[in-house]
């Protein structure tokens, strides 16, 4: 997936040649964001749509970028809603999450969200409040929290076992009973996110036909007339081992059948993918400031740390990475280095915490080369400590989309 390093690279060590000090940047390759997220798109068969989890990433290049490529944006809170709509007027938008306000109620009314995912009858009744004041009907679908025979768990579940999230499968005749006698509140179906970093296609497969025979059974059982299923993201990157990702080809070679057995004819499926879209497209570079070694172990210090790059500390693993050699020695003495050897990746902060990389074998780092953390451009700076310590922000490029002849654009 990592398409377009050289470009990267490139960009990077120019950008290293003119810096005073160590570098310290995110660098997004948009060329890179728009094939992969073309080739997604073209993939996923008639009557499915692709919205993009704007959470994952929300930053306007790459939100330009995806926008003429998918059917719209998923939001979670009122601030994305804003963000979204001061960019694009006319995108359709989805909103969900749990704890809405009524403001953010409200904010939905007013910038014509095309459906509301609901979490709760609570919810529900607040809508409706709020729809009567503004006088006009809105369609949502019930996020449901359902317990599946054989859900295989990943390492983050939303649904299939006690969570905040969506609505237990046994209060939904309640909820049904209550949108009979408001019929300015519109059930146009039902929205699934049960896990994130799902990696196994098949496992996938079979969670979301079990979703759609649920859907089907109430269907049945409540005589409901319903055009949209939403099985919500959850594709994971394999951070741990790369070059064994998640079969895409695979999974959406296998939807047609998979709706089709459904038995939901006409009924149109969603999916509101965060990480599997962005993440490949971002890059997070640290030049080597020291490498030292304590009692056995080497460590590398890099410029910047977790309060730039939270990813690997959120999830605990040891995030892959290239060193890029930077031949360039100012100095009359030794350059140290590690050759051969396994090294943790650190940052600048006080704390052992801040810990990129661990038990990672490199060929050689030596001071002043680049170590560049791939599969950043997702869940990392946005849910980064950014001004923990007060150490500057990252320099943040984006390398433009091929058609694009302008040089990478530096957010100011
Ligand atoms: C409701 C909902 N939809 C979509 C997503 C996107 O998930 P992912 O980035 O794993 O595709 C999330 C992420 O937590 C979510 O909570």
């Amino acid at each position: 997936m990592e398409l377009r390093l050289t470009e990267v690279v490139e960009h990077l060590r120019a950008a290293q040649a003119d810096s005073g000090e160590p570098l310290c940047a995110y660098v997004y390759d948009l060329e890179g964001l728009r094939r992969h997220a073309a080739g997604v798109a073209a993939s996923l068969p008639q009557g499915c749509e692709l919205f993009y989890a704007i959470k994952a990433n929300s930053d306007l290049p790459i939100l330009q970028t995806l926008a003429p490529l998918v059917d719209g944006f998923e939001v979670s809170s009122g601030g994305e809603l804003a963000w979204v709509r001061e960019h694009f007027s006319d995108v359709p938008v989805i909103f969900s999450g749990p704890g809405k306000l009524d403001s953010e109620l409200d904010a939905a009314l007013e910038r014509r969200v095309d459906c509301l995912h609901v979490e709760s009858l609570f919810e529900l009744q607040r809508l409706a409040e709020r729809v009567q004041r503004h006088g006009k009907p809105q369609d949502v679908l019930l996020r449901m929290n359902v317990a599946l025979d054989n859900l295989a768990e990943t390492t983050l579940m939303m649904g299939g076992k006690p969570t905040p999230f969506g609505i237990p499968s046994l209060e939904l005749p309640e909820c049904l009973a209550w949108l009979r006698g408001h019929p300015e509140i519109g059930l146009r179906g039902f929205h699934f996110h049960l896990l994130s970093h799902q990696l196994d296609a098949q496992a996938h497969l079979r969670m979301l036909a079990a979703c759609l025979e649920q859907v089907r059974q109430w269907c049945d059982q409540y005589r409901l007339s319903i055009e949209h299923v939403n099985v919500g993201g959850g594709i994971g990157i394999n951070y741990r081992d790369p070059a064994r990702q998640f079969d895409w080809a695979g999974f959406s070679g296998a939807l047609p059948a998979l709706m089709q057995r459904s038995g939901l004819a006409g009924v149109r499926l969603r999916f509101e993918l965060g990480r599997y879209l962005s993440a490949a497209c971002g890059y997070y570079a640290m030049q080597v400031i020291d490498i030292k070694r304590s009692y056995g172990k080497t460590f590398v210090v890099g410029r910047g740390g977790s309060h730039h790059f939270r990813t690997p500390h959120a999830q605990g693993h040891s995030h892959p990475f290239h060193v890029i050699p930077v031949d360039d020695w100012p100095h009359a003495f030794a350059r140290p280095a590690a050759a051969n050897e396994a090294v943790s990746v650190v940052g600048q902060l006080c704390t052992p915490k801040d810990l990129l990389a661990f038990d990672a074998v490199v060929e050689r780092v030596r001071c002043n080369d680049l170590v560049v953390f791939s599969y950043a451009g997702a869940y990392a700076w946005h849910i980064s400590h950014h001004d923990f310590l007060r150490h500057p922000h990252p320099r943040q490029w984006y390398l433009p989309v091929q058609e694009d002849a302008h040089a990478a654009v530096e957010r100011a």
